[in-house]
């Protein structure tokens, strides 16, 4: 499934907004810990204080005037700092890494549902990322009426810039992301979202037991 050149697994869970993805990691790195492994849990874009900068930046609901390039490419700037100073450490030091959102977000986002094209967003992507790409991208598919609807009802959550897309957007990033994980089934898997976070958190684990090898030998001990 990937180069094993790296003792640690990099895992990356993306969808849409609400789809569940910060609950389920947490839920996922959870049954990880009790087992022992050596678990990372970061997000993008943030993670490290360079990078939560930029986040801060790029969801500010003032910035009304961003650019769509300048957008894709301040993600890809907090995606290469915080690879460098976090997730690339974690993997070499041999942990699991779960990070919320990564490359695929930037390509359904900017490249697909912005319409920058998502050949031109994967070519600044690959300059940042250079060879660092997840060994399994869990996909939580979510209808975007169901997702905003999740968000709507817990108002402890702070309101973004992304949440003034209208749902015409929610739905073209969704198909991004289904274009996304036909054109790389060996790496992104999709899940059903619209379960309970407890039958998300049990299929990845189940997931990642089946593919490999050095999992099942590690959850095991
Ligand atoms: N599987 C689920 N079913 C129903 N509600 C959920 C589920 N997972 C999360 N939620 C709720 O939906 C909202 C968004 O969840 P969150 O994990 O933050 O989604 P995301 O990180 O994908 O935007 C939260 O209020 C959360 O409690
Ligand atoms: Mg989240």
């Amino acid at each position: 499934m990937t180069d094993r050149q790296r003792p640690g697994w990099f895992i990356t869970l993306e969808g849409g907004e609400g789809a569940g993805k910060t609950t389920a990691m947490q839920q996922l790195a959870d049954s990880l810990n009790r087992r022992g492994l050596d678990v990372v849990i970061t997000r993008e874009p943030g993670g490290i204080p360079i990078a939560e900068k930029i986040r801060h930046i790029i969801l500010d609901p003032s910035h009304t005037t961003m650019d769509a390039r300048t957008e894709a490419l301040l993600y890809a700037a907090a995606r290469r700092q915080h690879l460098v100073e976090k997730v690339i450490p974690a993997l070499q030091k041999g942990a699991i890494v779960l990070c919320d959102r990564f490359v695929d977000s930037s390509l359904a986002y900017q490249g697909h549902a912005r319409g920058l094209g998502m050949d031109a967003v994967w070519e600044i992507n690959r300059f940042a990322i250079h060879d660092t790409m997840p060994d399994v991208t869990f996909w939580l598919d979510i209808d975007p009426e169901i997702g905003l609807g999740r968000i709507a009802a817990n108002d402890t959550r702070e309101f973004n810039r992304l949440d003034q897309e209208q749902l015409a957007f929610h739905l073209a990033v969704r198909e991004g992301y289904a274009r996304l994980a036909e054109q790389h089934q060996e790496r992104i898997v999709r899940i059903d979202a619209n379960q309970p976070s407890e039958g998300i958190k049990r299929q990845m684990f189940d997931i990642l037991y089946e593919r490999t090898q050095d999992f099942r030998v590690r959850t095991c001990k």
